[in-house]
């Protein structure tokens, strides 16, 4: 076991930043605005940077070989009113190789946004692409042979595991709108099931793209008005979309509000089910409570109903103070389609955000949860799992003073079978991990089976990464 010397830390790094961009971005004064989303590790780092040779303390699994890719937002130049879901997008790439890490590295995506502000070059936009550009700042998947970095509203960007953003990508043209931060891959077809989210009727789209990466089916799904529709669930038949009370509002658009959705009181909140393979989009709608869920831990068939587990919150974007909401807990919907009904039934009320599971049971029954719990003097604490079959929840502790993000689940044998006999949670936990007392940020592996003990590595990144989103693992 190496021991963590801060000083060899910094020299071991060598930097091979683009020289460009870091002398456009100056944004080190942000720390004083009175914004609580640019301050602490939400506020964003300003300079692209190359590292190697890491302070270990543990021992980097050899089963791990691949890249950790995470997405955020980090804007160039935030205002005080910046609001935590804008902002140009950043990639993270931590780099796996036979038991140890071997880079890291970060890049804004070339927006045209972001090339209008630096004077840097973006990245290549054809045609219609133009119509429809986000900031790429939510999520950033691997799937057929494209990396996606994918936004809220708009297209995804194409990038390499170099964290290269090689263009706007639309599916040969197939795709003509938004593409969801949250598609579902099917671990048992391969095929990547996806919405996405327009301000003009229907309002959303509903995509299919086969394992080989062609998108082969899109039907519209027609709803009343135009809400955020973050996330939605997937299970081996059928598909569920979130119709919830947060709505555009064109008001504030002309306020100059950078997140234009409000809870709207009078907005009924329903889950629409539809048959997978619909050509139609004929849905079935099913009345529920008021809430907001941005964000799913997964979904499955169960007989007659739909089991779909929800990080819930009871509200959120409540005008005008529009707070950060930081609480909601883990809650299950049993849909029957049949009998028109969702019983809700909570499941684990810590506060809590960033739900993950095993991606090889994705859309199928499955045992654990991994979760971030919410709060704390940072915004984040430690991890949660939470075992469904057991009714239990184990807590992983990252240490004081520390702030734990989205935990993303790799299986032991990573290239394994799914379902391998191993079992669901054979496998390591990674998460970014930020360190309030040296602002910076480290990764921590956990053994998902052994989730209360301490990490068995954490490297010493040398680097903050500021709280994002969402991330993936990709295999090498
Ligand atoms: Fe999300």
């Amino acid at each position: 076991m190496s021991k963590t010397n801060p000083e060899a830390i910094a020299e071991h790094i060598s930097e091979k930043s683009p020289a460009t961009i870091n002398a456009l971005v100056q944004n080190d004064t942000l720390a004083a605005a009175d914004n609580p989303v640019l301050q602490g590790n939400f506020a964003p780092v300003n300079k692209e940077l190359t590292l190697e040779n890491f302070a270990v303390v543990g021992h980097v699994p050899e089963a791990l070989n691949g890249t950790l890719l995470r997405d955020g937002p980090n804007p160039v130049d935030p205002q005080a009113n910046h609001h935590w879901f804008n902002g140009d997008g950043m990639l993270h790439a931590i780099k796996f190789e036979n038991g140890r890490v071997s880079g890291y590295r970060n890049r804004w995506l070339r927006t045209e946004a972001l090339a209008k502000k630096t004077g840097l070059q973006a990245a290549s936009v054809k045609g219609t692409k133009q119509l429809v550009q986000g900031t790429g700042n939510v999520n950033v998947i691997a799937h057929g042979d494209k990396i996606l970095a994918l936004p809220e509203l708009g297209l995804p960007y194409e990038v390499d595991l170099a964290l290269a953003t090689k263009g706007l990508f639309d599916y040969s043209g197939r795709l003509k709108g938004s593409m969801t931060a949250h598609p579902k891959i099917d671990p048992e077809t391969g095929e990547m099931l996806f919405f996405g989210y327009e301000m003009v009727p229907p309002f959303v789209n509903f995509h299919c793209v086969n394992s080989r990466g062609e998108l082969t089916r899109s039907v519209p799904i027609e709803l009343p008005k135009s809400i955020m529709m973050h996330d939605f669930g997937v299970t081996a038949t059928r598909v569920i979309f979130m119709d919830l009370p947060v709505v555009f509002d064109f008001q504030l658009v002309e306020q100059g509000v950078g997140m234009p959705f409000a809870w709207d009181d009078k907005h009924q909140a329903r889950l629409g089910i539809m048959d997978r393979d619909s050509t139609s989009g004929d849905v079935t709608w099913i009345d529920i409570e008021p809430c907001y869920v941005f964000h799913p831990m997964n979904s499955y068939d169960d007989d007659d109903n739909i089991i779909m587990d929800v990080v819930r919150y009871e509200k959120t974007f409540t005008r005008p103070e529009d707070k950060y909401e930081r609480s909601a807990q883990l809650i299950r919907w049993t849909i029957n389609v049949a009998a028109g009904t969702v019983d809700s039934t909570l499941l684990c009320d810590v506060d809590q955000e960033f739900p993950r599971i095993n991606p090889a049971y994705e859309c199928y029954p499955y045992r654990y949860g991994y979760v971030v719990e919410v709060g704390g003097a940072h915004g984040f604490k430690g991890l949660l799992k939470v075992d469904h079959a057991a009714g239990s929840t184990e807590v992983h502790a990252v240490g004081i003073d520390k702030a734990a993000s989205e935990p993303i689940f790799v299986a032991a044998g990573v290239a394994a079978s799914p379902a391998s006999a191993q079992g669901e949670d054979a496998g390591f936990i990674l998460t970014v991990v930020y360190d309030a007392v040296t602002h910076l940020s480290e990764l921590h592996i956990i053994d998902a089976q052994n989730f209360t003990a301490e990490a068995v590595a954490i490297i010493k990144l040398g680097a903050r990464i500021p709280f994002g989103f969402h991330g993936n693992f990709v295999p090498a």
